[in-house]
């Protein structure tokens, strides 16, 4: 389902990295942690296909939600360009997000870069447990929303990869020194493949009780065009599953990585 959505607020996170607020109050009321709009990108008739931007924020009660992207391309750059009055075509909520419980005691988040926004969704619905989150940036200029968690009452663990804040290095070898078995009810990763993979390595057999959100190019954002699939053991069968549809949220324990 695609809507007119009106920007009611707009602002940068760091350099390259800018935050819309969006009013669409059926995508604000259904909204769920891991879940993305695919955005038609204005002012460009040759950019055909949307861009999948996850949700990182909802208020029901006042009918808006909020993106966070970073400017890559094309199309996040003409996005960049919208201002608070203008009109979005979005399409959304889109995909399986997060499984979560309240029953949880003590979970982790795991994001790299711009991975970190969904997290931020999934770390507001879950103000009952202990949080330990751990972000992983190019370096201090990138760091967002690490304040954010500070107030939410979460252990922040920071990395970046020149040292210029927090752990000098990835957030995978932070990781791998606090984690120790049974230490997490759930862990939750979003970020690029091969920081998802170093965290499934670190797990082992805990690899169950972590979740995945891939990033993979996507299409129609819908399960018909199939090219965002990825490989998954399907209870012992090898199959493909859409990103979009199926996904974008997996066990680890179901990812087969291919190469
Ligand atoms: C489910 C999902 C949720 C996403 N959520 C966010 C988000 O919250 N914030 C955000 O900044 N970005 C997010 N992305 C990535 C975002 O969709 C891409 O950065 C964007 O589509 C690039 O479009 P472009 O036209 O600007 O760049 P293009 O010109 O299409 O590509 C520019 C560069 O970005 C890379 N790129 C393109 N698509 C992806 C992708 N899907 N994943 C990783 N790299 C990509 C390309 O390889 C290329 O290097 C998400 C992607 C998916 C699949
Ligand atoms: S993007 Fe078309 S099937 Fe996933």
């Amino acid at each position: 389902m695609n809507f007119d959505a009106l920007v009611i607020g707009k602002s940068e996170f760091c350099e390259n990295n800018i935050l819309l607020r969006i009013r669409q109050a059926q995508i604000a009321d259904k909204a769920y942690p891991g879940q993305f709009v695919n955005i038609k990108c204005p002012g460009d008739g040759s950019l055909i296909l949307r861009r999948p931007i996850s949700i990182m924020n909802a208020s029901p009660n006042e009918g808006w939600f909020e993106i966070a992207f970073e400017i890559r391309g094309k199309g996040t750059r003409l996005l960049s360009e919208v201002n608070v009055g203008d009109t979005l075509d979005i399409m959304g909520p889109l995909g399986k997000g997060f499984e979560y419980s309240y029953d949880y005691r003590r979970i982790a988040v795991i994001g790299g870069g711009i991975g970190i926004y969904p997290l931020y969704f999934l770390g507001k619905k879950m103000t009952e447990c202990e949080i330990d989150v751990f972000m992983g940036y190019r370096c201090a200029d990138r760091v967002v929303l690490s304040n954010d968690f500070d107030r939410e009452g979460c252990s922040v663990y920071l990395s970046t990869d020149d040292g210029s804040a927090g752990y000098s290095g990835y957030i995978t070898s932070l990781f791998k020194k606090v984690y120790e078995p049974g230490r997490y009810d759930m862990i939750y990763v979003c970020g690029p493949e091969i920081m998802a993979r170093t965290v499934t390595a670190i797990l082992g057999e805990e690899k169950s009780i972590c979740q995945i959100s891939m990033e993979e190019r996507m299409g129609c954002g819908i399960g018909a065009c199939l090219v965002c699939t990825c490989a998954v053991n399907d209870k012992g069968v090898f199959t493909r599953k859409t990103t979009c549809k199926d996904g974008p949220v997996f066990r680890a324990s179901d990812l087969v990585w291919e190469d």
